[in-house]
């Protein structure tokens, strides 16, 4: 009677759940998931053995609050007001773009973000360690400081502490970074016979052998043929896409490089114009150029 008793509870009780099954709309009944690219992220933070990192490794790794940069004598009549107001998140695996006019303040932002100039307003969160930031500047020139090509490159990891023992993983790791920007068969090219965009690569593959988590690009390829260009910011976005998950601005002028960047932000008179998808912000700066060419 009892066993009667308990098997009619249980089925009143299925009849139940059945019930509110069926009006609680199935989209809401599967367990909710990360998005795919968090979800690789996580991934490679295990695999990576950076497991307690996770939720660092979710926050961004770059974010500019309100930020003001004012160059140029405080008081004096040549100081100004460089950025204004600006607002910019780059996350982990992410490659983005910063666009605008000549002296708009994208090289003052990269100097914010490198901790090279101090905002007057607003914050700068830069959440790697410092020694993972990397920054390869506009002038070729000031980029490559060793006799040759490969010592260039080395001298990345030499300053973290690598040697090349006996096992040559210097040397092979030099040569895959060269090869990674098109410089195969460089290493032992005298650095006073490179040109500037081969000296922009030879920066670029520092920063990749140095493992980077903050890649700071200021306008590389303005030196760079396309093809080169194309290599580079392939090797960029490997270093993003890789197991260091690194976060990279890329200042350009060149739209079709946004195609291949996560997002892109356009700057003018050192405020945000426009920020979104990198072919987004192309297909804007596009239209507005129709838009100039149609009004002359
Ligand atoms: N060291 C400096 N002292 C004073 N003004 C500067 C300095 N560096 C840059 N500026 C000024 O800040 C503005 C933004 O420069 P910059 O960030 O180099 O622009 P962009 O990289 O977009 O061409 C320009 O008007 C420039 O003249
Ligand atoms: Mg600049």
């Amino acid at each position: 009677m009892a066993m009667a008793a308990r098997t009619q509870q249980q089925q009143q009780q299925q009849q139940q759940q059945q019930q509110q099954r069926s009006v609680v709309p199935r989209v809401f009944c599967r367990t909710p998931r990360a998005p795919r690219r968090k979800r690789a992220l996580r991934r490679q933070a295990a695999s990576a053995d950076m497991s307690d990192d996770v939720s660092a490794m979710q926050q961004p790794a770059i974010s500019l609050t309100h930020l003001q940069v004012t160059r140029g004598q405080p008081g004096s009549t040549d100081a100004k007001h460089v950025l204004v107001d600006v607002n910019l998140e780059v996350g982990r695996g992410e490659i983005h773009a910063l666009l605008g006019p000549n002296g708009c303040g994208k090289s003052t932002l990269l100097d914010a973000v490198r901790g090279k100039i101090k905002p007057t307003r607003g914050e700068v969160h830069v959440r790697v360690p410092t020694d993972k930031i990397a920054f390869v500047p506009q002038n070729p020139d000031h980029n490559v400081v060793m006799p040759t090509a490969g010592a260039d490159v080395a001298f990345a990891l030499s300053a973290r502490g690598e040697r090349d023992e006996d096992d040559g993983h210097v040397m092979k790791a030099v040569d895959y970074a060269l090869e990674r920007v098109r410089l195969e068969g460089f290493a032992c090219a005298p650095t006073g016979t490179l040109s500037g965009g081969q000296r922009q690569r030879v920066a670029v593959a520092g920063t990749l052998v140095a493992d980077a988590e903050v890649l700071l690009l200021d306008e590389l390829t303005s030196y760079l043929d396309p093809e080169d260009a194309e290599a580079v910011l392939d090797a960029v976005r490997a270093s993003c896409r890789g197991p260091r998950a690194a976060a990279a601005i890329w200042v350009t002028h060149r739209l079709d490089e946004l195609l291949k960047c996560d997002r892109a932000t356009y700057i003018d008179d050192g405020k945000v114009l426009l920020s979104g998808s990198g072919t987004y912000v192309r297909e804007r700066i596009l239209g507005w150029q129709e838009e100039v060419a149609k009004s002359r």
